[in-house]
């Protein structure tokens, strides 16, 4: 039947030149719709490669703010911070993460003092600040959920009175965002977007980044006793409907690429802005590829088309500030 059709019908009309195919094209890549994670310490006085993500750093305080200047003069926007805590601050608890004069909160006081209109997304869980690398507290051999949830209201207001624009639980814990919400009303910050980690899965793409902010060892227990299971997608519905019902603003699905099904399946039933995260263990596996010339860098912007195909609304990725520097043409 459809080689009837032929010849009335010829897709290739649509692909003669670069003119026609923009015309026709359904995807956008825009810099407006990247964001750049960050990783920050205060115990170090200039900026520091990262051996796990080769061509990304640790910032100190003031190459952090020589950085966010020059993302913002790029147009680069949207700022994820993630802190790299020294082992001496951490302990079994976290507590750290819930003090508010602790380095994070800090940063981004000032960072919001220097460059009030750019958006900073900070990280909600307790991993980079527990001695066991683990999203929560442990208590008899288990993450503690309703103990963790505790903490996390707290470092949640926290970082909203320091500025945040977007706070992102990352932790999985059951009933977060409920909790989180009621606090953040309570404290009178009710303009304080929650970007929710909703599908966030059990991943082995994530090596790189527990080695960038130092929460590599997780004890015994497994992260994927909160974190979702790789084989579920009714479930990621599921969470996203709790998150949205319970207030949160954005969704996430993390990782990125290996889970556009999920991205697709997010953005067309349910009715909130679905973020994708392309994580470290992506970003690294393209970088071997690129260094080792097996891809070209050319290779990347059709990583993050193929989120936004899927139906991601904005996404993070460490290559937005390479996008911005190498794609003049896109805004
Ligand atoms: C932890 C957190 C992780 C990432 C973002 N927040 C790691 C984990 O769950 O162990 C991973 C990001 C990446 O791999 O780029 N709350």
């Amino acid at each position: 039947m459809l080689n009837n059709l032929f010849p009335n019908v010829r897709p290739r009309r649509l692909r003669k030149n670069k003119t026609i195919r923009d015309l026709v094209s359904e995807t956008k890549l825009l810099k407006s719709k990247l964001i750049q994670p960050l990783f920050v310490s205060e115990s170090i006085s200039e900026k520091q490669p990262l051996e796990s993500m080769q061509g990304q750093f640790l910032f100190s305080k003031n190459a952090l703010l020589e950085e966010i200047e020059y993302l913002q003069k790029i147009g680069i926007n949207t700022i994820a911070l993630f802190p790299n805590v020294s082992e001496s601050l951490k302990d079994v608890n976290g507590t750290n993460a819930i003090d508010e004069k602790n380095f994070i909160c800090k940063f981004v006081s000032e960072i919001k003092e220097h460059f009030p209109e750019v958006i900073l997304i900070t990280d909600v869980a307790l991993d980079p600040y527990t001695t066991s690398g683990h999203d929560g507290i442990i208590r008899n051999d288990v993450v503690d959920n309703d103990l963790t949830l505790e903490a996390l209201k707290k470092m949640s207001v926290n970082l909203a009175e320091a500025g945040s624009d977007i706070i992102a639980p990352s932790d999985m814990m059951d009933g977060r965002i409920g909790a989180i919400r009621e606090s953040l009303e309570q404290s009178n910050n009710k303009d304080t977007i929650i970007l929710s980690y909703s599908a966030k899965y059990s991943s082995n793409f994530y090596g790189p980044f527990r080695d960038a902010v130092g929460s590599k060892k997780v004890e015994g227990i497994s992260k994927a006793s909160y974190q979702m299971d790789k084989r579920n997608i009714e479930e990621a519905i599921k969470e996203a409907e709790l998150d949205l019902q319970e207030g949160a603003d954005i969704l996430m699905v993390k990782p990125g690429m290996p889970y556009l099904d999920v991205i697709n399946k997010l953005s067309t039933n349910v009715s909130a802005p679905v973020f994708a995260y392309q994580v470290s263990g992506e970003y690294a596996m393209l970088q071997q590829a690129i260094d080792k010339k097996i891809f070209e860098h050319n290779v990347v912007p059709e990583t993050l088309i193929s989120l936004f195909r899927a139906g991601s609304s904005s996404v993070i990725t460490y290559y937005a500030k390479w996008v911005a520097e190498n794609y003049d043409n896109i805004s």
